[in-house]
């Protein structure tokens, strides 16, 4: 239980105020009795002198002056009593107050001055000042108030300090992570450069020397060497650049386990080796150098090593490792960049020989891209093209780019067979068109002269075989001057003289369609009297062959035509059928309308046609193999003319047949023919 300073110092001032009270009422009343005593001997005074003056008798003058000596000394002990009280009571008082005085002193002034002390330590920075808790209950409140706000600053002092450590490390920390960062950032702008300087070489020993330089540095080396493939030969690495040695003195290639270099090639990796005794002496530009520590490092990509850089320090500082890892990220950037070079040089040379086959290819080429641009040709095609004037003119026109196509072209004097044919890349996309041109001027030359030869000995055959036919005519017409023998020869002379004269018919026809010079006689036409002629005129062929050969036409609509063409058209037709048609057989001849055309159709039951030769039948002097075996009469011009004449009217044949059983000839002749179109057909 705290002592309580106040109620203390009340008890006390109480004391000291009793006392002086109480003091003061001693006095009072000692001055009190003073005066009634002095009062008592001034009357007895008085009386005494009245009786003195009165006379009185000396008993009562004795008696009164008695009574006075008594009043007087009363008197003066009241006095001597109040200044006893007096001085008793104020010195009483005074010793108190001091007592009370130095009591304050000691249970105030003593704590407040110790705070005052343990504040002025505390501002000086002594956080562990603190004030002993002792004494009356207010200066212990104080002191632990005071130590309270101390133990409070300290705490937070410490905090502040804890955090303070904890920033400062974490500077610490971000400075390294800078400089990390910055080292970083060097290492990352060296690759960048090097990669740079490696990937603008295009040439090995360009490339080999940039590799070494950079490779050199990175390893602080003093001397190098370095070893690559070339594109000649992927497998040896040969000698592509050196750093402070000669050239001359090193060995031109380097093989598998050829020394440290060559452990590096075999094992591939980094090889390093220190010289204890003598250093390695090699040759230097015009003097020796001393080697005391290499170290070998491949240029690796993926599993094959494209070369091997080995680089030398003179003095006796083997290659720090940091170093050493360096220049393997290096070598691996070299080797990138040696395996692109390789494959371009390789390619261009693949290329140059291409050029160069190319070239010597006499027949002009060139190659088209996706937008028509003639992006590779050979000389010949150069030739072609400078004549053409615009190279876009050689690539075939119109024609679908994703297939083959053939046609000719005239340039000058020349002709061209053109052949055009999509180019794909490996993936087979089209990279575009490659029209090859082969010269067949002198081909169409002489093919010219033979048709020209072709219509000369056909006309000359024709003249003399006319007039040799008209007078057997007459000969024959003559029925009494000939014997029977006779008249059978001239017959037999006659018949190969028509059969003659159509093989000469049909030749020229063929020779006047291909020199383009066919002419169709137009007029009105009646199919079904056409029709019906041709097959009256076959009837002897059929009764030869006893072939039955029937008709089955309907009346169709007249149309426009050369009279004489169609009848060659059915006559060549049904020849054809009663031919290839045995003893007993059938051959039908039907004409039907068909609203906007006609359609005529010659079957027979015949030997039919192989499908292999379906195809060719159309083609000048084809004939089935069967036709040749048989020795059946023809020269295969037959439906090369039939189909001329049906698609000089804007018609179509087509044909179904099939071996041992018969075939089919269909022509489909439009009623309206579009005006140009026998003009086309034969252009
Ligand atoms: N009706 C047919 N039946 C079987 N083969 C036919 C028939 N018509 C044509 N051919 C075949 O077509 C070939 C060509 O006919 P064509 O051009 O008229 O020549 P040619 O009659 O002179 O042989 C004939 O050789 C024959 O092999
Ligand atoms: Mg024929």
């Amino acid at each position: 239980v705290n002592r309580n300073l106040i109620t203390r110092m009340g008890i006390a001032s109480g004391l000291v105020a009793c006392l002086v009270a109480v003091t003061f009422g001693f006095v009072l009343r000692a001055v009190e009795d003073m005066r009634e005593a002095s009062s008592r001997q001034q009357a007895s005074a008085e009386r005494l002198v009245r009786l003195a003056r009165a006379d009185a008798r000396p008993d009562v003058l004795a008696r009164e002056a008695l009574v006075g000596e008594a009043a007087e000394q009363r008197a003066e002990d009241a006095e001597l009593r109040a200044k006893t009280l007096g001085v008793v009571g104020i010195g009483g008082s005074s010793v108190l107050l001091l007592l009370l005085t130095w009591y304050l002193a000691q249970a105030i002034v003593v704590p407040v001055r110790r705070t005052a002390s343990a504040a002025k330590r505390l501002a000086a920075g002594d956080l562990t000042a603190r004030v002993v808790e002792e004494g009356d209950a207010e200066p212990v409140e104080l002191a632990r108030s005071f130590n309270r706000m101390a133990a409070s600053l300290q705490a937070q002092q410490g905090e502040l300090a804890g955090q303070n450590r904890e920033l400062g490390s974490q500077r610490l920390e971000l400075e390294h992570a800078l400089g990390q960062l910055e080292a970083e950032k060097r290492r990352v702008e060296r690759f960048y450069r090097v990669g740079e300087r490696l990937s603008s070489a295009l040439e090995i020993d360009a490339l080999a020397h940039v590799a070494l330089q950079e490779l050199g540095d990175a390893a602080g080396a003093d001397v190098g060497v370095l070893y690559a493939v070339t594109p000649d030969d992927p497998r040896t690495l040969s000698r592509a650049a050196t750093r402070g040695l000669h050239d001359a003195d090193l060995p031109g290639a380097l093989h598998p386990g050829d020394g440290l270099a060559g452990r590096a090639l075999a094992e591939r990796r980094t090889i390093t080796g220190a010289r204890t005794g003598q250093p390695l002496r090699l040759p230097a530009f015009g003097r020796e150098v001393g080697v005391r520590h290499e170290a070998h490092v491949p240029l690796r990509l993926g599993d094959r090593v494209l070369g091997v850089v080995s680089l030398a320090r003179l003095d006796d500082r083997p290659f720090e490792d940091s170093r050493l890892y360096l220049v393997e990220r290096l070598a691996d950037q070299a080797a990138v960049a040696l395996s692109n070079v390789v494959s371009f040089r390789r390619a261009l040379r693949q290329a140059r020989i291409n050029r160069a086959v190319l070239d010597a290819t006499p027949d002009p080429v060139g190659l088209f891209d996706v937008e028509g641009r003639l992006v590779v040709q050979n000389e010949p095609m150069a030739v072609v093209t400078s004549e053409i004037g615009d190279e876009r003119d050689v690539d075939l026109p119109g024609e679908d780019p994703d297939r083959e196509a053939r046609d000719e072209v005239t340039v000058g004097a020349r002709t061209y067979s053109r052949y055009a044919a999509p180019v794909r890349d490996a993936t087979g996309a089209r990279m575009g068109r490659v029209v090859v041109l082969n010269d067949v001027s002198a081909e169409r030359e002489s093919e010219r002269m033979k048709d020209e030869f072709f219509a000369l000995v056909s006309h000359e055959l024709r003249t003399p075989l006319t007039s040799i036919i008209g007078y057997l005519e007459l000969v024959l017409g003559d029925e009494e001057d000939l014997s029977e023998d006779a008249r059978r020869f001239l017959e037999v002379v006659q018949r190969n003289g028509k059969r003659l004269l159509r093989l000469v018919g049909d030749m020229l026809f063929v020779a006047q369609v291909e020199a383009g010079r066919l002419s169709l006689e137009r007029s009105t036409i009646d199919l079904w009297a056409i029709a019906s002629e041709a097959v009256e005129a076959a009837r002897p062929q059929a009764d030869r062959g006893r072939v039955q050969l029937g008709l089955q036409a309907d009346r169709v609509p007249p149309m426009l035509g050369d009279r004489d063409r169609f009848g060659q058209m059915l006559d060549n037709l049904i020849s054809n059928a009663l031919k290839f048609t045995p003893d007993g057989g059938h051959v039908e001849v039907r004409l039907l309308d068909a609203g906007d055309r006609a359609v005529l159709e010659i079957s027979d039951d015949g030997i039919g046609i192989a499908p292999a030769d379906q195809a060719q039948l159309f083609e000048r002097f084809y004939r089935s193999q069967v036709a040749s075996e048989r020795q059946i009469q023809g020269a295969g011009l037959g439906l090369t003319i039939v189909r001329t004449i049906v698609e000089a009217h804007g018609g179509t044949i087509t044909l179904s047949s099939r071996e041992g059983v018969g075939t089919t000839f269909r022509v489909e002749l439009p009623y309206q023919q579009p005006a140009l179109v026998h003009e086309e057909a034969l252009a």
